[in-house]
């Protein structure tokens, strides 16, 4: 089993929306569509890298090891391509642009704080564009962020 398979299956139930007032129990397991597989693997990088992200010990690695893997957060196909909206490509972009940002502020062997800064404007993206396209993880991608 691939990363991406082992990861999918770990989150297997979390989706899109808050908790269901009548939860169903689903008869057969549902393939997440590709950009479900690429936002549980985002969110199992980034969720990774908070701890060293808090003690400012974040390396160029850790960031650019991660970069391809999110990189089709621009392409994958959504469950739900009627809910898209056309804010969306926006925020792919600012997403990526901001984990290269991240990135930078490593190569430049910015301060504790830099890095915090960063790693949480990475976590605020995920946040604007959640706040439009899918409500139910906010309250986990908010956990992502570092208290400063
Ligand atoms: C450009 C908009 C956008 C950004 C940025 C974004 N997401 Fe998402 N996210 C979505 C959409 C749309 C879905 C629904 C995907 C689907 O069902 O196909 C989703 C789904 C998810 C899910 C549920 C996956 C599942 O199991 O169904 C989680 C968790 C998640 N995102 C976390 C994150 C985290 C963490 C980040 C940042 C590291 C992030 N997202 C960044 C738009 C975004």
């Amino acid at each position: 089993m691939n990363k991406l398979a082992a990861v999918g299956l770990l989150f297997a139930l979390v989706a899109c929306q808050q908790e269901p007032s009548q939860p169903k129990r689903s008869p057969r397991v549902v393939e997440p569509s590709a950009l479900a597989a690429t936002m549980r693997e985002m969110t199992a990088d980034m969720e990774s890298l908070k701890a060293k992200a808090q003690a400012g010990t974040l390396t160029l690695a850790d960031v650019e090891s991660l970069r391809a893997a999110h990189e089709p957060i621009k392409t994958a196909d959504p469950t739900k391509p009627e809910e898209i909206k056309e804010s969306f490509p926006g925020f792919a972009e600012a997403y990526l642009s901001n984990l290269d940002a991240l990135a930078d502020a490593l190569r430049q062997q910015g301060n504790r704080e830099a890095q915090i800064e960063a790693f949480n404007t990475v976590i605020a993206t995920c946040e604007s564009c959640h706040q439009q396209h899918c409500p139910g993880p906010l309250d986990r991608i908010r956990g992502i962020k570092v208290e400063q």
